[in-house]
């Protein structure tokens, strides 16, 4: 906590440990394709960074409180409780589908949750940046959040969600958001990538400048909350519950070496709707409870369908594990990684997931892994040999510049980028197999080299490949030979990690199997 303190100005120090999280997650509704893009993202951050050798903490979970959650579980005839047990298990289960590596799920119905906050909440307020008013406004419940008359559209409707937003008078306690001006702007000049990408940073800085309002951050009219400690009347308001999710999972409240530990190493994920909350309320947040704010805060966009978010009001959700059995859970995360502009919007089309798998997996990875444990069966009798040394052949080169990309895309929140930095590799490798022709040569050292360089190239790209797609990643270790999981801990490391080239193992036995991803045909299968 005294980290706040080195600077007196909020800088953050750059530690090993590495915090990843997701939003928390409304259960007023079924995990759809955005919220698995969401998380996909987060996981290949994840992973990515503990190939780097990064103590990674990688979190997410539900946001189980608030009104529109109290309403979706009275439609239903349900208590809350009994409801929200329910529909958070769908968000564990799907993610245990897609692969996702989060080391905790929290739900903010936990105890260790109500600990957190209220404490969060009582810091706050002894700081003095809590006080009492009176409220009103117009308010969009499936957003939880107020609205100026401005905003609206026309019929004074929700922007977001084009319904009408409703008038409430309450009165609350409000948090002093707009004493942190100053402090955010400098916070945000200290910290230059401090949001990501960096037209998302100047749209923050945009909602700085317009001026902050102070929030009302307690509600009385329900009582499906976390009581607020110095009066039980009020519960403490759903966004400002929510936020606070992020320490609790690393013990504030509770556990106070591991949050000194891993606070504020921490990277949130956030789509660009919640952009404002993560990158200005949350910071002023930390502050005024005295804690640093995040280091790190990336924002992505929407994955649209015709042009739309998708949405439960729109009921045009694509269900993502329905999609994995399509296609496969390792496709779909490379497409949603591949050919999404992290920051930008993305419009999911079944042919565009179709095109991408048949383009990158079936015709150029998989063709190349097939024809790679083909040859070395014919022509080396099953056993991998050596690759050129780096002076001898011009893919060495290619391969560290592809690294070194691979590594900076990461660093800028691009896996778009990192992913086609490394099919770059694939390419030149199958362009040099094209060229020499090995499958026609006599065995010997010129193909065993030529082959070499080809189990060199697919190491690689298994160990890059990884935070995509783990599995077929391993796949393609176990099918050249190589020993353990191309994912382990540290093992694209800088400093003794494998991503020189040359670090093929001659004499691993190569096997030939099934291809992993055979050529579709673009409709879904059963249609
Ligand atoms: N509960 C809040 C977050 C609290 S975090 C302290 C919330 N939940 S949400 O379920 O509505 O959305 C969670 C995340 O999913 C947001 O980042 C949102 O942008 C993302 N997505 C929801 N639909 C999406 C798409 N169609 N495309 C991409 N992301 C989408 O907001």
């Amino acid at each position: 906590m005294d980290k706040t303190k080195r600077s007196g100005r909020y800088a953050t120090t750059v530690p090993e440990a590495f915090y990843q999280t997701t939003p928390i997650y409304y259960v007023n509704d079924q995990p759809h394709l955005g919220t698995a893009y969401t998380t996909v993202v987060a996981d290949a951050f994840a992973r990515w960074h503990r190939t780097v050798g990064d103590e990674v903490f990688f979190l997410t979970g539900t946001d189980e409180h608030g009104l529109k959650i109290a309403r979706a579980a009275e439609e239903r005839g349900r208590s809350p409780q009994d409801w929200v047990d329910e529909a958070s298990s769908w968000f564990v289960d799907a993610w245990s589908k897609l692969e996702i590596s989060n080391d905790d799920f929290i739900r903010t119905t936990e105890a260790r949750h109500t600990t957190a906050v209220q404490q969060f909440m009582q810091a706050i307020y002894d700081n003095g940046y809590i006080y009492k008013g009176e409220w009103a406004g117009w308010y969009c419940v499936p957003c939880e959040a107020y609205y100026d008359e401005a905003d609206l559209l026309p019929g004074n409707s929700c922007p977001i969600h084009e319904r009408p937003v409703e008038w409430i008078v309450e009165e609350n306690y409000f948090f002093a958001l707009s004493r942190f001006t100053d402090r955010l702007l400098s916070w945000y000049e200290d910290n230059p990538g401090v949001v990501l990408p960096v037209s998302r940073r100047n749209e923050a800085l945009g909602f700085i400048n317009q001026g902050l309002k102070d929030i009302s951050v307690t509600r009385t009219a329900f009582d499906w909350g976390i009581p607020v400690p110095w009066d039980s009347d009020h519960v403490v308001y759903v966004w400002y519950d929510a936020l606070i999710n992020y320490a609790t999972a690393v013990g504030y409240g509770t556990d106070e070496a591991t949050f000194a530990h891993l606070w504020p190493s921490v990277h949130h994920l956030v789509g660009k709707d919640i952009l404002r909350f993560h990158a200005v309320w949350w910071p002023a947040m930390c502050m005024a409870a005295g804690i640093a704010p995040p280091q790190q805060i990336v924002a992505h966009g929407w994955l649209l369908v015709g042009g739309e978010k998708m949405s439960k009001s729109r009921a045009n959700q694509i269900i993502p594990t329905e999609l994995a059995d399509d296609i496969g859970i390792e496709a779909l995360r490379y497409h949603l990684l591949r050919d999404v502009t992290l920051g930008h919007d993305g419009d999911f089309t079944y042919e565009g997931l179709v095109a991408r798998y048949n383009a990158d997996l079936a015709n150029n990875l998989g063709n190349l892994l097939q024809r790679v444990a083909t040859v070395v069966g014919s022509k080396c009798a099953g056993v991998g040999p050596a690759p050129h040394s780096p002076e001898a052949t011009p893919l060495a080169a290619v391969a560290v510049e592809v690294v070194d990309e691979v590594r900076r895309a990461w660093e800028r929140a691009a896996p778009q980028d990192a992913l086609e930095a490394t099919w770059r590799l694939v390419h030149e490798m199958n362009a040099a197999l094209e060229e020499a022709e090995p499958w026609k040569m006599e065995s010997g050292p010129a193909v065993e080299a030529v082959l070499g360089d080809a189990l060199e190239v697919l190491r690689l790209v298994a160990i890059l490949a990884s935070p995509a797609m783990p599995e077929m990643a391993s796949e393609i270790f176990r099918r050249i030979g190589e020993s353990g999981r191309p994912d382990a801990p540290g093992r694209a490391a800088i400093v003794d990690g494998q991503l020189g080239w040359g670090h093929y193992q001659a004499g691993n036995l190569v096997t030939k199997g099934e291809p992993l991803f055979p050529r579709r045909r673009i409709e879904p299968s059963g249609s």
